[in-house]
């Protein structure tokens, strides 16, 4: 609503459009001084409201969210003090000016101490009321821009708790925060130890969900009867031992996240129940007869091909495809040796922290050879192994010896011995091609001549294994 004094300001001060009206809200007993005052600050530009105490001064600030409070100190009920105390949590950013009656002082560096911006002797001189409203606003103004600027920036900060600056790694948190707000079914696939439980997690703690359960059941874990139970409840005596009626995890998560790990690991007959839920949001308790619905967001998570798996016919094609709506990949370690530093000094403090170890870091020996390994179990594999460093170490900074006496990452670039045994002749093959490529900067043709095998068949082991982002 433009008012008129709104259209005279904008003529006086050629109409400065971005400029926000200020909101004041005058808080005092006295009805003249009141209403002189509010008129004098809508000439002004303001838009103003008025209270005629305390009490009604708080109650509006949930409709009226002033910038500026100015207040009488002297009022029957709740005076100007309190009111400062009060107000100040529910409108952070209002600034508060106080007028005090007989020039008593005091009064005024009470309010200063709590938080006042300034303070008026009464009677006043309108153009320091003047003067002083507007020193409020720009103090109001620049405490709002100061909160929307720390919001943008932690918001900017990506997903709390999940590391990684590599552009694929960058690539999966945008993705996160994106289908965090919506109910969409998520897949996320990826190598033991990537961070998929991680993700899940995010995805539940950035969606509108947090404040409701996030469960998650381990599909790997439980035959296929208990399995069923598990996630969709039993009545009483369904099956011997049910002896009481149970809630199942569906039904747990309510409102929720319910994260279905391992879910190539559902027998196909309880793959046609999770494909019904998915399509109707509909399901029976083991036993039971009555049809239930609950609203829960389904996150699930495989380190197999699920692809292969519907195609080995051992995972029903619909269920994938409705699994299937977002996909999460996430990248193997290997793959952005990049985030290796950075994982690895969270962990080193992480873990000092908890063993009450004084770590300051790593030499660089043992970074490069923290960087240069293959790590087959992923961020998991790297956590570990810089646990053990942390309780095998005796010095502050932790060297390569401390981790070839405990895995396999402190063995030299090229000494393979120390994988072997563990690795499957195809994770070998594997580690050879990337340790070339790397070695070669990426360059497929000296790599393949290197390890003896035709361009082409390099190509299609790096289509194969995504191995893509390694050699950009
Ligand atoms: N990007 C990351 N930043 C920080 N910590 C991570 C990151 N990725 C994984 N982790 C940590 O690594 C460990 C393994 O992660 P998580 O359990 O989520 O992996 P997973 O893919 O579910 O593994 P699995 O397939 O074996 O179940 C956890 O302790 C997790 O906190
Ligand atoms: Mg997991």
């Amino acid at each position: 609503m433009v008012t008129e004094a709104a259209t005279r300001r904008e003529t006086s001060t050629g109409g400065d459009e971005k400029r926000r009206r200020g909101r004041v809200l005058v808080v005092d007993d006295e009805a003249n001084a009141r209403e002189a005052l509010a008129e004098l600050l809508e000439e002004e530009g303001y838009e103003t409201a008025t209270a005629a105490e305390g009490r009604r001064a708080l109650e509006m600030l949930s409709t009226f969210d002033p910038d500026v409070i100015l207040t009488d100190l002297k009022m029957p009920g709740i005076d100007g003090l309190e009111l400062i105390d009060r107000a100040k949590p529910q409108c952070p950013h209002a600034a508060f000016v106080v007028m005090t009656a007989f020039g008593s002082i005091d009064t005024a560096v009470q309010a200063i101490k709590r938080g006042a911006e300034n303070y008026l002797t009464k009677p006043l001189d309108l153009a320091a009321v003047t003067a002083l409203v507007e020193r409020a606003f720009e103090k109001s103004l620049l405490s709002r821009e100061a909160a929307q600027l720390r919001e943008q920036v932690e918001t900017k900060g990506g997903v709390p708790g999940i590391l990684g600056d590599h552009p694929s790694m960058q690539r999966v948190l945008k993705v996160v925060e994106q289908v965090a707000k919506s109910r969409a079914t998520v897949l996320i696939s990826g190598e033991s130890g990537t961070g998929k439980e991680l993700i899940a997690a995010a995805i539940h703690h950035l969606s509108p969900r947090r404040g409701r359960p996030f469960v998650r059941v381990n599909c790997a874990a439980l035959a296929e009867s208990l399995l069923e139970s598990e996630l969709f409840g039993h009545e009483k005596g369904a099956f011997t031992g049910a002896h009481t009626r149970r809630a199942g995890r569906f039904e747990q998560a309510d409102g929720g996240t319910l994260f279905l790990d391992e879910i190539s690991e559902v027998p196909l007959p309880l793959q046609v129940k999770l494909l019904r839920f998915l399509q109707e949001r509909e399901f029976e308790r083991v036993g039971g007869n009555e049809t239930l619905t609950v609203d829960v967001r389904v996150v699930a998570a495989t380190n197999k091909d699920l692809e292969q798996a519907t195609k080995a016919g051992t995972f029903r094609e619909d269920l994938f495809y409705r699994l299937d709506v977002v996909r999460i990949d996430l990248p193997p370690l290997r793959a952005r040796p990049s985030d290796i530093p950075v994982l690895a000094y969270h962990f080193l403090r992480k873990y000092a922290a908890e063993n009450d170890r004084q770590i300051e870091g790593f030499t660089d020996e043992a970074l490069r050879a923290l960087m240069d390994y293959g790590w087959p179990g992923n961020v998991r594999e790297l956590e570990n192994a810089i646990e053990r460093a942390v309780v095998l170490s005796d010095g502050p900074v932790l060297d390569v010896d401390v981790f070839s006496r405990t895995s396999a990452a402190g063995g030299k670039a090229g000494d393979l011995s120390a994988l072997i045994p563990g690795l499957s002749l195809k994770e070998l093959e594997r580690l050879a091609i990337e340790r070339t490529l790397a070695a070669c900067n990426g360059s497929r043709s000296k790599a393949a001549a290197m390890l003896g095998i035709s361009r082409r068949t390099l190509q299609y082991r790096i289509k194969e294994w995504n191995l893509g982002d390694t050699v950009e």
